[in-house]
């Protein structure tokens, strides 16, 4: 029996399996809105094999845009631009979907990656960020304005106001997106987080914000669907933001509920050295759940089925999510099951494609033909 295709529940959400489609940005949206682009992508995910779909960063004010090309859930033409996506979704996949909450505080006003990723100065169409202090991501950027009370209300609101959005959709579950430098990896890391009131200075005051927003949206999500934070584990620069810190947030973000952490890392700074090898980060995902007893997600470079059931029956993470993995192979769901001799959820549409020795990938299935 696969420890990888095994069942496991979050709050009522029960999951076949414990492989999740990671949030990733498309850098398609227009105005925010959702449209032909995200339909085809999520739709083909949704037919994956993972158990859990995670829509990307969703932005929840323009400005908090990394890109122009963001998607958003800010008014009634971003929330209504996702509807047939989703009802699409549930027509013909049994996938849980989540969504990563997102703000990307002085990381905003970026191109898209495809155009050189680089900050848009204000006279070609960027836009004045925000963020703790203000202190620009890259020396020569234009730096974010620090946000006063009314902003972190604004902002905190607009992550509340996302989260119901998110239920009238219908979304399964939230993930809040506290990594890869944005917004509240800001507020974490004492490289972008220089304030002097109780949002700045010791570990305390600056988990204070990140914490805030996850109170406020758990207040208002169903009690019955659950909630998820995306961390980075550590900055990979002396003196910033580390796993033992990462593991007093968890510490907190337990206290308060949180049903899972998905362990990321990096992005709050350019002078970051990452150590990349396959399944670099899962450490950190076993440090986490270790020292605190939260449910993991171990997620960068993992890409084979072998090292993805390792992961997950060896007890270092309880789940995995893959990204560009499922970009080159999204089938890596059939694929991983076919390997490892499990079954996974397939449309019957597809199911003549079951390979001849494993007839029972997908089940107990029949069809027949006059
Ligand atoms: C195209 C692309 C877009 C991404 N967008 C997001 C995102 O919206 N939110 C996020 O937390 N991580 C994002 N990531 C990071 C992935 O979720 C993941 O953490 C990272 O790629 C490592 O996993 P992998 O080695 O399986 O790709 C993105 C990655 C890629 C390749």
């Amino acid at each position: 029996m696969s420890a990888l295709l095994s069942p496991i529940s979050l709050r009522d959400l029960a999951l076949a399996n414990r492989i999740m489609v990671a949030p990733m940005c498309q850098y398609s949206a227009e105005n925010g809105e959702a449209n032909d682009w995200h339909f085809t992508h999520i739709n083909t995910l949704a037919l994956s094999g993972a158990a859990l779909f995670c829509i990307e960063a969703t932005h929840v004010e323009a400005v908090g845009r990394i890109t122009p090309g963001c998607l958003g859930l800010w008014n009634d033409a971003t929330e209504a631009a996702l509807k047939p996506i989703l009802v699409s979704v549930r027509k013909h996949s049994r996938i849980a979907v989540a969504m990563q909450l997102a703000h990307a505080g002085r990381k905003g006003s970026s191109h898209k990656p495809w155009d050189g990723g680089q900050q848009i100065p204000l006279p070609e169409g960027g836009w004045q960020t925000e963020g703790p202090s203000a202190l620009p991501h890259k020396d020569g950027e234009l730096p974010p304005l620090a946000l006063d009370a009314s902003g972190l209300a604004r902002i905190r609101d607009a992550f509340v106001s996302a989260a119901k959005r998110a239920e009238r959709l219908g979304i399964d579950a939230l993930e809040l997106h506290a990594a890869h430098g944005y917004l509240l990896h800001q507020f974490l890391s004492p490289i972008s987080n220089r304030r002097t009131d109780q949002y700045g200075g010791s570990l305390q005051n600056r988990l204070r914000y990140p914490l805030e927003v996850f109170d406020a949206i758990r207040a208002v999500f169903p009690k019955t669907k659950p909630i998820g934070v995306k961390v980075s584990a550590t900055d990979w620069v002396e003196g910033g933001w580390d796993l033992e810190q990462t593991i007093e947030f968890a510490r907190e973000l337990k206290a308060r509920g949180v049903d899972w952490i998905d362990a990321s890392s990096g992005g709050v700074s350019p002078l970051q050295k990452i150590p990349l090898s396959p399944g670099y980060q899962v450490p950190f995902a076993q440090g986490i759940k270790q020292a605190t007893g939260v449910t993991t997600i171990a997620v960068g470079l993992i890409t084979e089925a072998k090292q993805a059931e390792e992961i997950v029956a060896s007890g270092k993470a309880d789940m995995v999510a893959l990204a560009r993995g499922m970009l080159y192979d999204p089938r890596w769901g059939w694929h991983a099951a076919a390997e490892l001799g499990g079954h996974v959820d397939a449309p019957p549409q597809y199911w003549r494609s079951q390979p001849s020795t494993q007839k029972e990938l997908f089940g107990k299935t029949s069809f027949g033909a006059r």
